[in-house]
């Protein structure tokens, strides 16, 4: 197993937010799915080691608590979403603000994401989607064994969706792990091995998306009725009043 996350527990303010979530991956793509404010990003913060938690998260049969910072960089990176940047900080001084980016892979995500002529251009004078693809080629380009992208899908565009999604696809069948935290079920649910779902801090579900559907799982972490179309294996869940 790559990750192995037992009874993982965090609380902001005494209030407990994550409530023992338990699950491992191997390679390939999980989708973290649930409600605003279910623990989504408290995850995908506590597996990158970033927040405090108890319990246990193994990377690779070792103790994330035990990891020196670099070793923990180098396994896995948290692609945050649209934070608030430094307006005057340049696109290209961004993604050249990690130490540990690999500067050939780096090449070729700005090439992938299109944002080479974007470089020089302050973050303030950039589009939403336009940052969020610096943030994902930032990520990208650390190349670390596991990549826990938060948000990815909100802003960009559905042809970058379709360009991210691929590309992950490839990685993973590379040997990476790659955990994805949405709140867009499509496309995403064509694109991943796993689904753990969340609602208040606790596993709802844990499975492959035939399963997630079957279960009715979409309707219990959302409250909302849903049907779903199914086009030559391409699933598209839709919204009913
Ligand atoms: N720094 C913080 N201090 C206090 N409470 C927090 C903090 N960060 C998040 N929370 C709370 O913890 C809970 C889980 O938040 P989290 O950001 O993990 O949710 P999420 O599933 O990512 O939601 P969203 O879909 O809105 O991104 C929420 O109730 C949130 O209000
Ligand atoms: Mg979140």
């Amino acid at each position: 197993m790559v990750l192995e996350v037992s009874r993982l527990c965090v609380s902001y303010d005494n209030t407990q937010v994550l409530r023992g979530v338990s699950f491992t991956l191997g390679e390939g793509i999980a989708a973290v799915v649930g409600p605003n404010g279910a623990g989504k990003t408290t995850l995908l913060k506590a597996i990158s080691g970033l927040i405090n938690y108890e319990g246990s998260v193994k990377i690779l049969n070792k103790d994330l608590s035990s990891l020196a910072a670099e070793e923990r960089a180098k396994l896995v990176t948290y692609v945050p979403p649209i934070v608030d940047v430094m307006p005057d900080m340049s696109v290209g001084d961004l993604i050249l603000s990690d130490p540990l980016i690999d500067r050939e892979l780096l090449e070729q995500y700005v090439y992938l994401f299109e944002l080479s002529t974007l470089l020089k251009r302050r973050l303030s004078r950039v589009s939403s989607g336009e940052l969020s693809r610096a943030l994902i080629v930032k990520g990208l380009s650390r190349n670390s064994r596991i990549i826990a992208l938060d948000e990815p899908l909100s802003h960009i565009d559905m042809r970058f969706q379709l360009i991210l999604l691929k590309h992950l696809r490839t990685l993973s069948k590379e040997g990476k792990t790659i955990l994805i935290a949405s709140n867009q079920l499509n496309p995403l649910l064509n694109y991943t091995d796993k689904i753990i779902a969340l609602k208040k801090g606790e596993t709802i579900f844990t499975g492959n998306t035939t399963d997630f559907i079957k279960t009715n799982t979409p309707e219990k972490i959302y409250d909302v009725k849903f049907e779903t179309i199914l086009k030559d294996k391409y699933i598209d869940l839709i919204p009913t009043p």
